[in-house]
């Protein structure tokens, strides 16, 4: 007997009909979601990150900026720090080599208490793109808990908002099959959540890059975190991934990030976790994919008919069969639909084709 994906304090009887198969649906392999205290009804991700020319990772620069970042998420000033953060990062498309945080608070109440408090605010605000040596993002992401799911192929190792829950769910039954997405998501029991299709123009990034921009958030954006984690495979399964997973992934991040306005997708970062004192990938071997979908609808139609994620997905079955379903490799992934009111996206020097700035003219 499977559990829900939706806890029981969110379910709510359906206006929309679920895409489950049947009522007495079996996924074929386990998967579980976070479960959050009751009392935490909204959550935030902070993706706070520094931006550099061609040619300057891994200089004194990244160092400073990294620094400087983790003094604040760090602060003795805040007593609202946050619950978890990671380092992250990815050469992007233009050669622009990105180191960001990535941070989680259960409330945004705490997440504005430590903006003042740890003085990062104040900090960020007096920045001048023309006196630093590289650009800055901040993109926060404010999602009610109605409006975000998790799935995990383990319930052992915590990733990313799992780090707030109080467990993981017994192994839950909206999954193995597209459209499950949306069934773990509470909110879609009820609203569409349809966004705002953008036309094919409003792709275009600005042709040079504003001192300061920030962009407005857009009706029902979805945002995915898409990570793996090859660090306790067997040695044979390490082979395995690297040389048949891992590329057909890159593929398909490459595709969303160079390509995807075509599908609904106005940014895609393809994501090293990195060491959080050298900022070097090596041994860590985690990895994520960072995606902004001008809707849900556009996310699961390129999961289900793009072939770079079927691609992915069926690459997977290939590799579970050839491993005799004796899996190692962790997945995870985190997916919110947000209101305008719940995404805030600022650039100080960055390039115009890095993350909401390209979506924004
Ligand atoms: C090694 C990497 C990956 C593997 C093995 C993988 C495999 C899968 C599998 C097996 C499913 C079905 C899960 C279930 O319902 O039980 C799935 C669904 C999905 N994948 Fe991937 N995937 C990978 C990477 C990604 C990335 C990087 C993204 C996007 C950034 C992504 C987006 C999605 C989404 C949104 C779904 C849910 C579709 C729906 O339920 O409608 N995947 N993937």
């Amino acid at each position: 007997m499977s559990a829900s994906a939706i806890p029981n304090h969110l379910k709510c009887p359906r206006t929309l009909p679920a895409q489950l198969p049947s009522t007495d649906f079996q996924p074929p392999y386990p998967s579980f979601s976070v479960r959050f205290p009751e009392n935490v009804s909204e959550l935030v991700l902070a993706i706070i990150g520094a931006q550099f020319k061609p040619g300057s990772e891994p200089g004194a620069a990244v160092g400073a900026a990294r620094s400087t970042l983790t003094a604040f998420l760090t602060s003795s000033t805040s007593p609202t720090l946050p619950s978890f953060f990671e380092w992250a990062s990815v050469t992007d498309n233009k050669g622009f080599y990105n180191v960001t945080a990535l941070a989680y608070w259960p409330s945004r109440i705490a997440y504005e208490a430590w903006a003042e408090q740890s003085g990062f605010r104040k900090w960020w605000q007096a920045l001048l793109p023309e006196d630093s040596p590289n650009g800055w993002f901040l993109e926060v992401f404010f999602p009610t808990t109605d409006r975000f799911e998790t799935l995990f192929n383990t319930d052992a190792t915590p990733e990313g908002s799992a780090h707030m829950g109080e467990a993981m769910s017994e192994a839950v039954q909206e999954h193995g099959y597209w459209g499950s997405m949306r069934d773990r998501i509470p909110l879609a029991q009820t609203d569409g959540l349809a966004g705002e299709k953008a036309p094919p123009g409003d792709f275009t990034a600005p042709a040079a890059a504003a001192g300061r921009v920030v962009v407005p958030g857009r009706k029902n954006l979805a945002v995915i975190r898409s990570g793996q984690d090859w660090l306790d495979t067997t040695p044979a399964e390490r082979v395995l991934y690297l040389e048949t997973m891992h590329p057909v992934v890159i593929k398909g991040m490459d595709f969303l990030r160079d390509h995807g306005k075509g599908v609904g997708c106005h940014s895609c970062r393809f994501m090293e976790i990195v060491d959080p004192k050298t900022a070097k990938a090596e041994g860590i071997d985690r990895t994520f994919g960072l995606a902004y979908f001008d809707e849900l609808a556009s996310l699961e139609k390129w999961c289900k008919e793009h072939p770079t994620h079927l691609a992915i997905f069926g690459g997977f079955f290939q590799y579970a069969k050839k491993l005799g379903n004796n899996v190692t490799l962790r997945v995870f992934h985190e997916v919110m639909v947000l209101e305008p009111e719940q995404q805030y996206f600022e650039y100080v020097g960055c390039h115009p084709g890095t993350g909401m700035l390209a979506a924004s003219q």
